[in-house]
């Protein structure tokens, strides 16, 4: 791909918004606060910081963001009705829009302080986007990435969610090529220096089974496990790779505060 540099600008930019807007949430998310003021925030301050979130009215969503609590895998809708309370996690996905380019990453909250088996999930997703992520460079394949967070997450007794992907994205929010978390090495599209693409692993702490809500979007894991995802939004140059949703603030995994 001649020419990336400009791309890889604009993907820059949108991405600092996207996760300035959840280092700015971090402090707003905590126990009596309800899933629709997080909403609100974010579509304030992106709106106010000269973007757009691309969530509203994508295919018929209504809100700015996804929030996904406990055992919802991703796309949780935010709602005046939903108040985080003590021991609830969270994932808060915030794709923001800038100058046509797209920035997508979120990340796990805890309210209050998370049993051991909830903080183990929320480590080892994180861990396996982190691998997945430290392997990338030009002529690595996609199953290469899916086979690094699958072979990490199986070892410590956890599920890959099948049912949902990472994606390429630029000046569309999902585009080809699909980002498995799952997979073999050595097989799959081979990587290129220019490529830009989101790596999201959803990880359940038991099966990997989705079930869909009648909402049309939530999906919850079938056997009401807990599910936790972390994602960025990536850029492969000539010898790597370049995060763009990286937190300024170092808020990569909680603890944050
Ligand atoms: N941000 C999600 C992703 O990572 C997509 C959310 S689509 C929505 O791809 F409509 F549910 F917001
Ligand atoms: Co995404
Ligand atoms: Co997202």
């Amino acid at each position: 791909m001649n020419n990336y540099k400009e791309k890889f600008e604009k993907m820059r930019i949108a991405g600092k918004l996207a996760a300035q807007t959840l280092d700015m949430l971090t402090e707003n998310i905590k126990e009596g606060v309800s899933t629709a003021y997080i909403d609100k925030l974010g579509y304030e301050f992106i709106r106010d910081n000269g973007g757009y979130s691309a969530p509203l009215f994508y295919r018929g969503f209504k809100k700015s963001l996804c929030t996904s609590l406990n055992h919802v895998i991703c796309h949780g809708i935010p709602s005046e009705e939903r108040i985080l309370e003590d021991g609830d996690a969270v994932n808060v996905d915030v794709t923001a829009i800038v100058n046509d380019h797209y920035g997508d990453t979120s990340r796990m909250f805890c309210i209050g302080k998370p049993s051991v088996k909830l903080n183990n999930l929320i480590n080892a997703t994180h861990e396996s986007m982190m691998r997945a992520i430290r392997i990338l460079k030009p002529g690595i394949k996609l199953g290469d990435i899916g086979n690094e967070i699958q072979s990490f997450i199986e070892e410590k007794g956890f599920s890959v969610v099948r049912d949902f992907c990472g994606h390429g994205i630029s000046t569309t929010f999902h585009e080809p090529p699909n980002i498995l978390h799952y997979g073999t090495k050595n097989t799959g599209m081979e990587l290129k220096p220019g490529m830009t693409f989101t790596i999201e692993p959803m990880i359940n702490a038991g099966e990997f089974n989705v079930k869909m809500l009648s909402d049309g979007w939530t999906a919850v894991t079938k056997d009401k496990s807990l599910s936790a995802q972390f994602e960025h939004t990536l850029g492969i140059t000539e010898n790597g790779y370049e995060i763009f949703t990286e937190s300024a603030k170092g808020y990569s995994k909680p603890p944050y505060l």
